[in-house]
């Protein structure tokens, strides 16, 4: 049984992370003309308020896009991601929030296709509804492992593939590394991206080592640490592991992580980006 409900995070600066690299990674894809699929194996509810009971209670936004809705210095590479989350909002005030789907929606061309995997009941009712009548969106109601295994390699041959749980089952770990390693034996060249929470560093390296012993190829993690790590101080951090980044989403994310940082901590913060499987020796980590 699912408990897992986004919209007691949405907006978190887990979030801010995430959806900043999705959103380079999806221009990336638009950089030419032929069609793409964007898959969301864990969708959520497709868009949040900030003024519903899940946000009200956690208040986790304020300490994540919050602090940098309305920046006017905003870094280039997150520009697009503002602006998605500024279209959400008509006034001056914050008070929706797309998730991954809306985000990606906003964003893509008339010619590509998204597929969105939800299995809680509210949530899966919620993105439904969000996209019912649209052509370009398929919502299904499934293990988005098995949304993968069934419908990769895409017709398209170019896509991007968000895998996003919850991280709330036992064994999920092994189970995401094995559907994405048949998933990739059967897509090579889509572009993947793995969340991750940081919790304790230990499982978090564990997690890492777990993905380098698949083998696969071009492994790109970036990684923002809002705190230091420890038990019982909950989720300090998160990142995105990469299979098969953008072309210079490496640099990318080097360019915007200091301001985001600075702006979500205080400098407090400390991030990281490291091929963990590098393409070539000439590849190599950034740290601050
Ligand atoms: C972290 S949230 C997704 C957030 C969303 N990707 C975003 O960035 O806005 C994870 C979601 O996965 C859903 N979920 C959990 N296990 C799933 C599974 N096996 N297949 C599809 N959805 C699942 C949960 O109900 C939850 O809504």
């Amino acid at each position: 049984m699912l408990s897992y409900r986004h919209g007691f995070h949405a907006g978190n600066f887990a979030d801010v992370l995430k959806h900043s690299l999705i959103t380079l990674a999806i221009n990336a894809l638009k950089t030419k003309d032929k069609p793409f699929v964007y898959i969301d194996t864990h969708a959520g509810a497709g868009k949040y308020s900030f003024k519903s009971e899940f946000s009200q209670k956690t208040g986790e936004y304020q300490d994540g896009i919050a602090r940098i809705w309305d920046s006017q210095q905003l870094p280039e590479e997150l520009k697009d991601y503002l602006a998605a989350v500024r279209a959400e909002n008509t006034g001056r005030q914050l008070v929706r929030y797309p998730g991954s789907p809306q985000l990606v929606k906003r964003l893509v061309r008339p010619q590509d296709r998204l597929l969105l995997s939800e299995l809680h009941s509210s949530d899966f009712e919620a993105l439904k509804q969000l996209f019912a009548g649209d052509n370009q969106v398929s919502v299904v109601k499934e293990d988005g492992l098995q949304t993968l295994s069934k419908k990769l390699p895409p017709i398209q041959k170019r896509g991007l593939i968000l895998i996003d749980p919850s991280y709330e089952m036992r064994d999920e770990q092994k189970k995401i590394i094995a559907a994405l390693a048949t998933a990739y034996r059967h897509f090579a060249t889509g572009v993947y991206a793995v969340w991750y929470p940081v919790i304790e560093r230990a499982a978090t390296e564990n997690f890492m080592r777990q993905w380098v012993d698949t083998g696969i190829p071009r492994q790109l993690r970036i990684e923002h640490c809002v705190a230091e790590d420890g038990p019982g101080r909950g989720m300090t951090g998160s990142g995105v592991l990469f299979i098969n980044p953008p072309w210079q989403l490496d640099s990318q994310a080097q360019a915007f992580l200091p301001w985001l940082n600075q702006s979500l901590t205080g400098g407090k913060g400390r991030w990281t980006v490291e091929w963990q499987v590098p393409e070539s020796v000439a590849e190599t980590a950034v740290r601050n």
